[in-house]
Formats: C-alpha cells, sequence, structure tokens
C-alpha cells in the first residue's frame, strides 16, 4: 500500500485530500508541521508527497527543499492556492514533480497521484536495475556502485578478455578479492573451465608444495599413490592462489619457474607437463614492504603484477554501503524467514560513519547477526552492536563530492559546507556557543568569527 503524506495547514484540505487518497486504497499520512514532515519522510518510506506551499510562516520552497535534502528520490506535488503559481513554478524547478491548483476536484487528485506514483515506481525500478547491473555483466555478483568499484568492474572486465594474463588483486581482508577473482574467470572464455582455489597461508610448505604441483607414486615414503596437483587440475582453466603474500621462499621460487616457462613437473616425476592455467594471485598485505623484508620475492612479484587490480577498503567508499545493508538486508531477512527491509535515518547514519575495519565481511556479519537477532520492520540504531556508536567526532566526509567538467568554486563551497554545518551545530546545542563550538571541535573565538562573517544568528 503506497504511502502518501500530505503537508497542509489547512485541517479542512488534509480530511478532504485524506478521504480522496484512501479511496483510492492508499495511506495517507498527514500533518501541519515541517518537523513532523521531515520525521515521516526519515523514518517511513514515504511514496509521495503532497505540500502546500503557504505553510503559514515558513515558505512551502523551503520545506520542499530540505524534504529533498533529507531523501533526493522524494516525489512532491505541490498544492498552490490562488497568487501562488509563481512560486509553483519555482517549485518545479527545485524538483517538484507536478503541482495542482486550489480549489481541486477529486477527480484530479485521483489522476495526478495515480501518474506521480506510477513515474516513482519506475524510477525506482531503473534505479535498481541500474544498481544491480551496474556495468557489470552477469556472473559477477558484486554490489556497488561507487566511483572505485566501477573502475575495478572496469578492470575485471578488461583482464577478463585476455585469458592468460596472470592478475594481482591486492587490498585488505573482507574487501572482496575472491569476488573479483570469481568474476574474471566467469567473465572471461575459460568460463567454463576449472576455478580452482587454495590459500596459500593455511597450509605447511611441504603440502602446499604436493598440493600444487602433484607426485609420482613413491616419490616420498606416504606418496602410495600418484596425485595431480592443482596446478594440472586447473588446466585450462584459472587457478586462485589466496594470500599468496604468506607463501615460502623456496615455493616462490618454484611457482616463478611455473609462470615463465608455463611447465610443471610432479615431484618425484622426470616429465615436464605443459600446463596452460591463468593465475590469480591475492593478498592482503604490502609485497612492496614484504620484498623489502626479504619475504617475497622481488621477481616473482613482477611476474604477478602484470595486471594489478586493488580493492579498496569499505571507508573508502562509503556509497556503496547503503547498497550492500539493503542486499544483506533482503538476503538474510528472506533467509531467517524475517520482515526487516527499511533502515532508519540514524542507524544508517551509524552506519555509514562506522570505520569497518572488517570491510564488506564485517557489513555481512553485522546484518546476518542483526537478522538472527531480531525480526522488527525498521532497522534501528538499538540493533546495532556496540561498535558502531563510536564516541570519536568525524573527521571525514561521508561522501565524495564530485568534481563536476565545468569546474568548482571552491571556497564558497567549502563556506557553505561550513554555513551549513555551524547553523545545525547552533540548531542542536540550542545555540549555546561552547557547545557548539566543542561540536564542531574549533575554539569559541574561531566560532564567534565565522558567525560574524556568515551572518549568522541564533547564538550567544
Ligand atoms: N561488492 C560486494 N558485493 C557483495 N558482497 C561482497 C562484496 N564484497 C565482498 N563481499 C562479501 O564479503 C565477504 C568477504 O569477501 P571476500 O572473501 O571476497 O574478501 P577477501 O578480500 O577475499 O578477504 P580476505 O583477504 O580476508 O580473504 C564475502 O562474503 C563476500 O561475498
Ligand atoms: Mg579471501
Amino acid at each position: 500500500m503506497e504511502k502518501i503524506l500530505i503537508v497542509d495547514d489547512e485541517a479542512f484540505i488534509r480530511e478532504n485530500l485524506e478521504r480522496i487518497l484512501a479511496e483510492d486504497g492508499y495511506r495517507p499520512l498527514s500533518t501541519d508541521s515541517e518537523e513532523e514532515a521531515a520525521r515521516l519522510v526519515s523514518e517511513e518510506e514515504i511514496d509521495l508527497v503532497l505540500l502546500d506551499l503557504n505553510l503559514g510562516a515558513r515558505s512551502g520552497l523551503d520545506v520542499l527543499r530540505s524534504l529533498r535534502e533529507i531523501d533526493p528520490d522524494l516525489l512532491v506535488i505541490i498544492i498552490t492556492g490562488y497568487g501562488t503559481v509563481e512560486s509553483a513554478v519555482e517549485a518545479l524547478k527545485l524538483g517538484a514533480y507536478d503541482y495542482i491548483k486550489k480549489p481541486f476536484k477529486a477527480d484530479a487528485i485521483h489522476l495526478i497521484v495515480r501518474l506521480a506514483l506510477e513515474t516513482q515506481s519506475l524510477r525506482r525500478k531503473v534505479r535498481q536495475l541500474r544498481r544491480e547491473g551496474k556495468d557489470l555483466p552477469q556472473g559477477a555478483d558484486m554490489v556497488g556502485s561507487s566511483p572505485q568499484l566501477l573502475q575495478v568492474y572496469r578492470q575485471i572486465r578488461e583482464v577478463a578478455k585476455h585469458e592468460t594474463a596472470t592478475v594481482l588483486i591486492t587490498g585488505e581482508s573482507g574487501t572482496g578479492k575472491e569476488l573479483v577473482a570469481r568474476a574474471i574467470h566467469n567473465l572471461s572464455p575459460r568460463r567454463e573451465r576449472p576455478f580452482i582455489e587454495i590459500n596459500c597461508g593455511s597450509l605447511p610448505f611441504n603440502l602446499l608444495e604436493t598440493e600444487l604441483f602433484g607426485h609420482e607414486r613413491g616419490a616420498f615414503t606416504d606418496a602410495k599413490n600418484r596425485k595431480i596437483g592443482l596446478l594440472e587440475e586447473s588446466n585450462g582453466g584459472s587457478i586462485f592462489l589466496d594470500e599468496i603474500g604468506e607463501m615460502d621462499l623456496t615455493l616462490q621460487v618454484k611457482l616463478l619457474r611455473v609462470l615463465e616457462d608455463r611447465r610443471i613437473r610432479r615431484l618425484g616425476g622426470t616429465r615436464n607437463i605443459d600446463i596452460d592455467v591463468r593465475v590469480i594471485a591475492a593478498t592482503n598485505r604490502n609485497l612492496r614492504e614484504a620484498i623489502e623484508e626479504r619475504q617475497f620475492r622481488e621477481d616473482l612479484f613482477y611476474r604477478l603484477n602484470v595486471f594489478p587490480i586493488h580493492v579498496p577498503p569499505l571507508r573508502e567508499r562509503r556509497e556503496d554501503i547503503p547498497h550492500l545493508l539493503q542486499y544483506f538486508l533482503r538476503r538474510f531477512s528472506r533467509e531467517f524467514n524475517k520482515r526487516i527491509r527499511e533502515i532508519s535515518r540514524e542507524a544508517l547514519e551509524l552506519l555509514m560513519r562506522y570505520r569497518w575495519p572488517g570491510n564488506v565481511r564485517e557489513l555481512r556479519n553485522v546484518v546476518e547477526r542483526i537478522c538472527i537477532m531480531y525480526n522488527s520492520e525498521t532497522l534501528r540504531p538499538e540493533h546495532l552492536p556496540g561498535e558502531m556508536f563510536g564516541t570519536a567526532p568525524r573527521r571525514e566526509a561521508p561522501f565524495s563530492f564530485d568534481l563536476p567538467p565545468e569546474g568548482v568554486v571552491l571556497e564558497a563551497l567549502v563556506e557553505q559546507i561550513e554555513r551549513d554545518l555551524i547553523t545545525k551545530a547552533i540548531a542542536v546545542t540550542g545555540g549555546n556557543v561552547a557547545k557548539t563550538a566543542r561540536l564542531l571541535s574549533i575554539p569559541r573565538g574561531t566560532l564567534r568569527y565565522k558567525l560574524e562573517k556568515y551572518d549568522i544568528e541564533g547564538a550567544f
């Protein structure tokens, strides 16, 4: 049932509209206050807003602006009275969907609302498709569309085409290196051939060696039968060498030889076997440092680093967080038969602000745990684990700005951010200068200077 919010200061109009909307089976909510409207827009999933331009003291245009700041995709229909058509045009420029004049007929409302909702659902569908398919063809189910991740997708597609190119994937733990490796394989001409994965950090040297190279019967005391190694088994396909940074130096030499000659010899064997395998290696270590410390061979590094792909940590691409949350929420809600669907604004803010040292894996685990433990329709701060409530003030912007091709006026932009945050801080502290300064981590004198500079009132 679509939720439609009516914001109007005349009770008569509100009731009238509520009745008309209820007739069509929508769920109307209504209020005459801007604060309440803002709360509803951030906490409820509102599909459409009917907004009166004459809202007592506050201009409806300001209200429109602030509601769309909360939800940039919010669809708003303006209701205008006599003499405010000009403002209605202004409202369209600010992104209102359409306007309707008072007095209105029920039929006109039925029609305009139906059209608006159709538009909304189409827009959402398009956004969803874009998000899910964002330039990454089937075969790779990665979520996120930050510029950093789009760059990774581009690299995946590019290297997938070159069947035998060696790839080195770097990135912190939990960033999705394994997904990238699988995506490369699945998008490559080798997709029908094996993808074999081995963790080089989990086996002692000699076991890893026989796993990779195999052995002939009798190669050593325990070798009762011939064993085919993973390099041979993945012939024609790809082998994923995870945690390559942990590989023993002796084995590194052998791997280097494989990469150079494209041949292997089973342990205890006398024959060289040609292999045709794509090597995809991954590590969360800084290999250059490992080279400095003589734990990793420089020649092997250059062999592997033919096509490097770096997966950035989640805190450097925070705009992926909401998508990932939705994705895992949907997935685990279904899996555990829960109905958690929405994330409250407060909870989202905390989740966006958190550092995510364990990256996507940590986020996935947090959502999974919530879906196991709770079953409310909306995810709220009280459902979040303690570490999400960091007390340190935030230093980084939650989003990075796009640099538009026409450029920016840097100082004006920075001033606007300053003015905006100062105004908000004053609202939060009720105008107390000392508290405001503390909230912004600046000396009181600096705050006073800025209040004057920006001509901001309401602080004492
Ligand atoms: N972009 C993404 N979209 C969806 N799921 C993701 C994404 N990135 C990571 N994941 C999920 O996060 C978890 C960790 O990813 P993955 O195992 O690929 O990380 P990793 O970089 O290999 O970590 P480690 O270095 O610890 O092995 C997995 O469950 C994976 O499915
Ligand atoms: Mg991994």
